[in-house]
Parts: C-alpha cells; sequence; structure tokens
C-alpha cells in the first residue's frame, strides 16, 4: 500500500549518504577515492542509497554458515531497484560456541550494529541473523539508530529421523543426552548421532529463541511476510533475500524507519505471536529490551495478560511433537496470525508498506492434505495444543509471570513445556550456589533429594552469572532418573534454552548476586509454587529472612577489568531486559560531523 508514500518520499539530496559522497570538500574527494580504490566506479554509487548488509557470518556460527552467500542474493535485489550494497560483517553470535553466554554479547552486537550504522555512510540496512540473541541484538540497534532497516531471518535448519521419528537439533540432545547417562542409549550410537540431527546450515529447528525471535520479528512488521519459517537452505530463501534487498530500497526513499511504524501495537502483535507459538522464555528478556530502545515501557506483566488470552496454538517442540519444516508446509507465522486475528491490532503498518492485517489477507492457506489434518501443526484457538483442565487452566500457556517473597520483581515459567502436576507444588529446596557446585553434586548416588525436592541454583543473573547463562534447566540427578522421575521444579536467577522443556522457574529477579531475596534461601526450606495465584514463595518467617538479609555479603566478582565489567556495572535486571541502562531510551544521538 502507497498511502505513506507520497507525503514522505526522500529526495536525492536527503539521503544521509550524500553527506559522504556527494560533499565537494577534501572529504568528499577521499571518501569517493576510496570506494574507486575497491573498484567501484563513481557511477555505481553516486546518486544511489547506499545500503548497508550486516552480516552475521561466521565458521564459527554454523546457523549463519549460509549467509555469507546470501548476501549475494541481497546485493542483487538491491542493485536491481536502484541501490548500492555494502556488505559489513557484525558480531557473531553462535549460540553454541560463544561462551559463557551469548547474552553477554547481546547488548554488544546491539551496540555494534547502532554505531556501524551511525559512523559509515548508510542510508538503509538488510540485517542478517537468526541465531538467538542476533535477532534481538541487530534489531536493538536498529531501533536505536532509526534509519529504514529490514531483517532477513536466517531460517532453519532442515529435520533429521531417528529411530523413526523427526529429530532437531537442541531438544532432542537434551533428551538423548538423558537416554545415554542411564545407557538407553550406546556409546557408538551416541558417537553416530554427533554427525546427524544438525543436517544443514539454518538456525535450531524447534521453536527455540531462535525461531520466537525471527517470528516475534516478522509480527513486529520488521520482516517480509512468512519469511522466518522458509527453511535456509530451501529455494524460497535467496529469493526471499533478494526480496529484501529490492524492499530495502524504496524503503530509503519512502522514509520508512522504525519509528514511523513500530508502536505499542506492534509489540503486542509480536507478544500475541509469541504466546500462539509457545515461544522460548528468553523472550522475556528480549522483548522489554527491545521495546525499550523503541521508547515504549513493556513489563512482564503485559506479557502475562497476552499469555492468559492467548493458547499455544501450534504444535512445535518442545511444547509439541513437530518441527520447523512441517511448520513452513503448513503455512508459517502468518498462517498463526489468522487464526489469532482477534487478538491482534490489524492496522500495524510492516516493512512492506502495508499493514499486518493487508499482509495476512493476502497470504494464502496452505493446504498440507488429508494425513496433515489429523495433526495439524497449527490448531485453533478452540482446540489449542493443550487444552485447559478444571486442575490445571495454565497447562496451554506459553508463559506465567510469577511474584512473591522469592521474586518481587517477577520470575517466569513456561507451563506449556512443564509438567502440569508440578505447577502446583510445595517442597524442601536443595539450594547449590553455583552451577560448577551443582553439577559437581547433582549425580552423587548419597544426593539428599527425591522427585518433590525443589532443585536451586543462585548466582546465575545478568551480574552473577554473569550475562544469565542457560543454566536454568538443571539436570534431573542420576539416582532419580534411573527411578523414572523426568521432572522436577526447578528455580534460578538464570535462563534455560528456548529448546529445552521442564517445570524450570527462571529469571528470578532480582537476582541473588545483587541481594534478591533467592540469595536468602537455604537449603531445607519449604518453597510453594502456586500458578493459579502466580506466586513463588519460600515459607520461611519475615524475622528470620530480616537476620539473614543482615547476614549477607555479595559474592566475589573476579571481573576487575574489560567488557565482563562494563556489563556488570551497565546491566539491568531480566524484567528490565538486561539492557545497558545507558543504551535504553530513546534520546536523539546527532549525527556524525563530517570533516
Ligand atoms: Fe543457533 Fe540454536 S544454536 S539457533
Ligand atoms: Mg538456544
Amino acid at each position: 500500500m502507497s498511502a505513506i508514500r507520497p507525503a514522505a518520499r526522500k529526495t536525492l539530496d536527503q539521503l544521509r549518504s550524500q553527506r559522504w559522497f556527494a560533499n565537494e570538500e577534501i572529504r568528499g574527494f577521499a571518501h569517493r577515492q576510496r570506494m574507486q580504490q575497491q573498484g567501484f566506479s563513481r557511477e555505481a554509487f553516486l546518486g544511489r542509497p547506499c545500503i548497508g548488509i550486516l552480516n552475521t557470518w561466521s565458521e564459527l556460527s554454523p546457523c549463519h554458515a549460509h549467509l555469507r552467500e546470501r548476501a549475494e542474493s541481497v546485493k542483487r535485489g538491491i542493485l536491481q531497484a536502484g541501490g548500492f550494497p555494502f556488505e559489513l560483517p557484525a558480531m557473531s553470535l553462535g549460540e553454541v560456541m560463544v561462551k559463557p553466554t551469548t547474552m553477554i554479547y547481546r547488548n554488544f552486537l546491539a551496540m555494534e550494529a547502532e554505531e556501524l550504522m551511525r559512523s559509515l555512510p548508510l542510508d538503509g540496512v538488510v540485517l542478517m541473523g537468526g541465531c538467538d540473541k542476533t535477532t534481538p541484538g541487530l534489531i536493538m540497534g536498529a531501533l536505536s539508530m532509526d534509519i529504514p532497516c529490514i531483517y532477513l531471518p536466517a531460517g532453519p535448519l532442515l529435520d533429521d529421523r531417528y529411530r523413526g521419528e523427526a529429530v532437531g537439533a537442541g531438544t532432542h540432545t537434551k533428551k538423548f543426552w538423558a537416554e545415554y547417562a542411564i545407557g538407553n542409549i550406546g556409546h557408538d550410537e551416541w558417537v553416530r548421532l554427533e554427525g546427524r540431527m544438525a543436517r544443514s546450515p539454518g538456525t535450531c529447528n524447534t521453536m527455540g529463541t531462535a525461531s520466537t525471535m525471527t517470528a516475534i520479528a516478522e509480527a513486529l512488521g520488521l520482516s517480509l511476510p512468512g519469511a522466518m519459517a522458509i527453511p535456509a537452505v530451501d529455494s524460497a530463501h535467496p529469493r526471499m533475500a533478494w526480496a529484501c534487498g529490492q524492499r530495502i530500497v524504496d524503503m530509503v526513499w519512502e522514509d520508512l524507519k522504525p519509528s514511523r511504524f513500530i508502536t505499542r501495537a506492534s509489540f503486542q502483535n509480536a507478544i500475541v505471536a509469541y504466546m500462539a507459538l509457545g515461544g522460548s522464555t528468553n523472550a522475556a528478556v528480549h522483548l522489554p529490551a527491545m521495546a525499550g530502545r523503541a521508547g515504549i515501557a513493556l513489563g512482564l506483566d503485559d506479557l502475562d495478560a497476552v499469555a492468559r488470552a492467548v493458547p499455544v496454538i501450534v504444535d512445535l517442540y518442545p511444547s509439541g511433537k513437530h518441527l520447523m519444516e512441517d511448520f513452513y508446509y503448513a503455512g508459517g507465522l502468518p498462517s498463526v496470525l489468522k487464526q489469532v486475528r482477534g487478538h491482534l491490532d490489524l492496522s500495524a503498518l510492516t516493512v512492506t508498506g502495508r499493514t499486518l492485517g493487508e499482509e495476512i489477507d493476502a497470504w494464502p492457506d496452505a493446504d498440507e492434505g488429508p494425513s496433515a489434518q489429523a495433526a495439524p501443526t497449527i490448531r485453533t484457538c478452540e482446540q489449542p495444543l493443550i487444552a485447559a483442565t478444571s486442575d490445571c487452566p495454565e497447562a496451554g500457556m506459553a508463559l506465567a509471570v510469577l511474584h512473591g517473597n522469592l521474586c518481587p520483581d517477577g520470575a517466569v515459567i513456561k507451563p506449556s513445556a512443564a509438567n502440569p502436576k508440578l505447577l502446583r507444588h510445595t517442597g524442601r529446596a536443595l539450594v547449590f550456589d553455583s552451577n560448577e557446585e551443582m553439577l559437581a553434586a547433582v549425580d552423587d548416588p548419597d544426593l539428599d533429594a527425591d522427585e518433590n525436592t525443589v532443585l536451586v541454583l543462585r548466582n546465575a543473573g545478568p551480574v552473577g552469572g554473569p550475562g544469565m547463562p542457560e543454566w536454568g534447566n538443571l539436570p534431573i540427578p542420576k539416582k532419580l532418573l534411573r527411578q523414572g522421575v523426568r521432572d522436577m521444579v526447578r528455580i534460578s536467577d538464570g535462563r534455560m534454552s528456548g529448546t529445552h522443556y521442564g517445570t524450570c522457574i527462571l529469571h528470578v529477579a532480582p537476582e541473588s548476586a545483587v541481594g534478591g531475596p533467592l540469595a536468602l534461601l537455604r537449603t531445607g526450606d519449604q518453597v510453594r509454587l502456586d500458578i493459579g495465584e502466580r506466586r513463588l514463595d519460600m515459607l520461611v518467617p519475615e524475622a528470620e529472612l530480616a537476620a539473614r538479609r543482615q547476614a549477607w555479603t555479595p559474592p566475589q566478582q573476579p571481573y576487575q577489568r574489560g567488557y565482563t565489567r562494563i556489563y556488570q556495572a551497565e546491566v539491568t535486571q531480566a524484567d528490565q531486559g538486561c539492557d545497558f541502562r545507558s543504551l535504553a531510551g530513546t534520546a536523539p544521538t546527532p549525527e556524525p560531523p563530517i570533516f
């Protein structure tokens, strides 16, 4: 739709790249000269929108292995639309390889993306990411910079088959590891599995953090319709990359920058998508951070309210049983949005210049044939994935936000990936002060724990971790695994991988390392989870807690310099999105002077 085009259409001299290249001073000469140094004729780039392609490709980011090649498709699109492309490397956050956790570097990537856009002659950008933190990182930077941008998701990797079942990376690894630990999978088979399950480039093929965040990007209106579900190695993927290149050039002329279409309604739509998909708990950290960059205050209670209204309707791991390839065949995100359209603000604009409502109306219905009708990947709100029961009305929800004397500023749990029987539970706490301590103790045959024990890990928060590592899916003690126990109530101030499942209470805020009440809990205390009341409490008298608070001292931090020290000093708590205090907000930053 061209409703916004005539009013805002830019002229050539209004493009920011013109300040660099159309400058008749000595600096302009140097800028053009250095482009010619690369073999770019002045006719090739002068007088055209200059488009950055922020590429998070790296050989230590297997999920993005194809993005270098994909950038060529983007470039073709840009050139054919009359723009000129510049591919730029940006920090590559491959979830599996980066230690201690990619989360600590999300803000680093956001900062890098923003400053690349600001410091260079760019009129618009195509953001190439997909592996977990790359999506929020790139988008946070782009929202802060506020020049036209479009998000190109890496797309999911292909499915594998094992013992007749479709299997994917992430969720199944943990499942098979538990079977290997108790001898149900032998060593040779375990080694064979290593060469399988991740059989193409692309992001984890479950509804883990990657798919959740790329779906959120699409629901926000920052990707082309249907983009996030396209498998990374499908021919449709380079075609979509080409279309991103085409579209970004028009967006520059239309001055369609995020502040002109990303509103509270866009975020509300993103939350609806998140809940309908049964998305990763990690989104509960990234959404407030992303919204903060657009000047929109979004809290955990905003997420809880949508989770109560919108059930999980998508049958994908870890809440369900399908994988992302099936999701693609079922029509991808626009087909989900059609099912929850009553909860959406259909007037929200997208990068296409059309509204979300127009885009989903134009989206063809998928025809998966009779076999899919028996077990559809995308269901309806009337027949959600997990039916609410009178015992547990929350069983089908993607998220519940808890408060209580253990988490005054909030904590989250994903009921749809938990055992409904454990969602109302009182048990004795077994507390670990560090991940190392927990790992050293958890498989001890004499561990003082049974199936009712509440396993607790602290010092895993934004400051304590540091960076909130994904330690929140504490392993079930081996001795209990042997007894057939597969789930227990677990609590931490860390996060959990979006591909994992279990009754895990995460993101406890404030965290223990800054003196949150989790720091006061002791082994042997009773802890009560009541999902109906959205409460998490330790049943310890207030006078006793006051005495413990008096005696508490903060843990020693070994980071006396460097990025981690900056991170610990700047990071906000999980309920606020773990952004840096000095990066949040929308205070205008001046354009760099050109000397
Ligand atoms: Fe990259 Fe899962 S490891 S998306
Ligand atoms: Mg992950």
